[in-house]
């Protein structure tokens, strides 16, 4: 399958408590400003039936992690066919907040589903569609800790485990090793500014966007 029709498809990578989503909601407005089509959207989410899996994934306690990278994968499907693509080929810049790279850490590294079947299923569901860019925010694991602690939203997203943040920040660094080309690893601990700053120096340069 392949795209190229104009739009932009920016992920946004990262631990829990990284500031994903007020880096997503910077650029959005950013690009807005600049005149650009914007649609921001989230995984797993974005349709009516991927925000029905999200709420189904957050009520289930202890769900077995082939059954939750499915759903994971079910969304991610009915995302990309009835929002992500339709945008992109409509010129949207489409800033999207987690994509399958989080399949690979939480599913793959963090509960030892099979790399294989993982991208099996990312084969499967959107084919060789990639983003033209994925932001991985990094930042030490006690900050994003008590940043997630401070929005006071313990749900199992949520959980406390200092190892669970250890591995999933170790795993999206191995990722974005395994995926140098389409990938860039930003050091999240400094002001939003400060942050946005660099990350609209990886866009001039990966995407060739003036921003
Ligand atoms: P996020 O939107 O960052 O959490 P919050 O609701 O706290 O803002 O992400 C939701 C959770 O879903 C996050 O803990 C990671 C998890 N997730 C997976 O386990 N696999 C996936 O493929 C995706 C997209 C998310």
């Amino acid at each position: 399958m392949s795209v190229n029709c104009g739009g932009k498809f920016i992920v946004f990578e990262g631990c829990d408590g990284v500031g994903k989503s007020t880096q997503v909601k910077l650029l959005a407005e950013k690009l807005s400003d600049l005149g650009q089509k914007v649609c921001v959207t989230r995984e797993p989410g974005g349709t009516e039936a991927g925000e029905k899996i999200r709420d189904l994934l957050k009520e289930t306690r202890k769900i077995d992690p082939i059954c939750e990278v499915l759903l994971m994968f079910a969304a991610r499907r009915d995302h990309f066919v009835k929002l992500i693509l339709p945008k992109i080929q409509d010129g949207y810049f489409v800033i999207c907040d987690r994509f399958y790279y989080s399949s690979l850490v939480y599913q793959g590294i963090l509960k030892q589903v099979s790399v294989g079947d993982i991208m099996r299923l990312k084969q499967m569901t959107v084919g060789d569609f990639e983003p033209d860019l994925t932001i991985i925010l990094d930042l030490d694991v006690d900050i994003s800790i008590e940043r997630v602690k401070m929005r006071c939203n313990f749900d199992e997203y949520d959980e406390m485990s200092r190892i669970r943040y250890s591995t999933v920040r170790e795993g999206f660094c191995k990722v974005s090793a395994a995926f140098p080309f389409c990938t860039t690893l930003i050091n999240a601990d400094g002001s939003p500014g400060a942050v946005f700053s660099k990350i609209l120096k990886t866009i001039r340069q990966h995407l060739n966007v003036s921003v």
